[in-house]
């Protein structure tokens, strides 16, 4: 059976490489009764998997929301209808799992408006009744900042101070954005002030990297040399999705080393450029230019900005500090440990700087 170069996001613990400092820091905090965790983290780096990996674990009843797909199959925007319908159907689906059906389940839903205060609340009281606590997971959250109608803020909020037994695990790839929205800093936000656990999902390191190939390539029962690794890890670095395309590559679809590396850096690139043209679109050029100086090398400011001038013309500082800002907050760019601006993904990084 295929596992660690599986394309899709885990969904089982066991198919899990590593993590388990994660997965118990998330278990802990539910035995802890600490009802709000967020899970950070660059594209491809792991969240869905950590995430789904944890509710399969099946100790409480949850539902997981991937607001991604939300705003996709509903022309991006976030319509709470659409919220709500998931949450009911996923705990009326957990209900028919535990036995419960239809009939029953009209009394644990009270009248009442359609909403998702309500609708938490009424699955407050079940799992009250029941001793079981429900989770609430959800996935790229930061895009419930397209909803006109909830503030989802302030439903968590809400939920935090009024209902014992809901519990909610919160990720996103875009981390500034995500922390921006929740606003815990702000006085006047209704975030503020709650506890919270953090969880940063880092890359792997070069060791853990190579022991993620050498399983997988195991699993299959497939030989391949430690130099050959060394190069994967060399150009592209910890982050596991770019990892498992490789595996994939060599294995699933039977291609050479030189082979599979070309493919990531042609149909990765390809990928990876699509997820940012969204977020950059507003300001293309511009953005351009500056990732592409910081891809070459240039980390400083004054690089970035002499690079990013004799590309597309002048740019007052406070546009370009602007433009910078907002690399780093949707976690296309980060700062490094002296403090240079770097690329978070190497795919991303090598396909600019050819
Ligand atoms: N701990 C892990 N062990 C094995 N494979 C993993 C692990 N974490 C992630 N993967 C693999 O890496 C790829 C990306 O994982 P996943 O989709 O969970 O990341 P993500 O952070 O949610 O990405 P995105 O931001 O694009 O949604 C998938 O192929 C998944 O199977
Ligand atoms: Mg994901």
């Amino acid at each position: 059976m295929l596992m660690l170069f599986d394309l899709a996001p885990k969904d089982d613990a066991s198919e899990l490489f590593d993590r388990r400092k994660e997965l118990e820091e998330l278990h802990s905090a539910m035995e802890r009764g600490e009802k709000l965790t967020i899970v950070y983290g660059i594209r491809r780096i792991g969240k869905t998997s950590l995430i789904r990996s944890f509710i399969s674990e099946k100790e409480f009843l949850s539902v997981f929301l991937d607001v991604r797909q939300i705003y996709y199959t509903h022309k991006r925007t976030v319509p709470s209808e659409a919220v709500y319908e998931q949450i009911l159907r996923g705990f009326t689906d957990l209900l028919l799992g535990l036995g419960i059906g239809a009939d029953e389940q009209m009394g644990i839903f009270s009248a009442g408006e359609n909403n998702i205060t309500n609708l938490l609340s009424d699955i407050n009281k079940w799992c009250l009744a029941k001793k079981a606590k429900f989770l609430l997971a959800i996935d790229e959250a930061q895009y419930l900042r397209f909803s006109r109608k909830v503030s989802y803020d302030g439903v968590m909020a809400w939920s935090l101070d009024n209902l014992r037994n809901v519990f909610f695990v919160i990720s996103g790839s875009e981390v500034g954005v995500l922390r921006e929205m929740l606003d815990f800093e702000n006085t006047k936000a209704p975030l503020y002030g709650r506890f919270k656990n953090e969880l940063l999902l880092r890359k792997f390191n070069d060791e853990e990297s190579a022991e993620f190939l050498r399983r997988g390539f195991e699993e299959l029962g497939c030989k391949v040399g430690n130099k050959e690794i060394e190069q994967v890890i060399g150009r592209i670095g910890g982050l596991v999705g770019w990892l498992a395309y490789y595996g994939h590559y060599r294995t699933t679809d039977k291609m050479g080393h030189e082979e599979a590396l070309e493919r990531i850096f042609s149909d990765g690139s390809k990928i990876a450029m699509s997820e940012v043209g969204d977020l950059i679109k507003k300001s293309k050029d511009r953005y351009m230019a500056i990732m592409t100086a910081i891809s070459k090398g240039m980390g400083s400011w004054s690089g970035i900005k002499a690079y990013t001038v004799g590309t597309t013309g002048k740019i007052p500082d406070s546009g370009l500090d602007m433009l910078l800002s907002s690399l780093i907050r949707f976690s296309i760019v980060e700062k490094d440990s002296k403090g240079n601006y770097v690329m978070a993904d190497p795919i991303l990084k090598e396909y600019l700087s050819r």
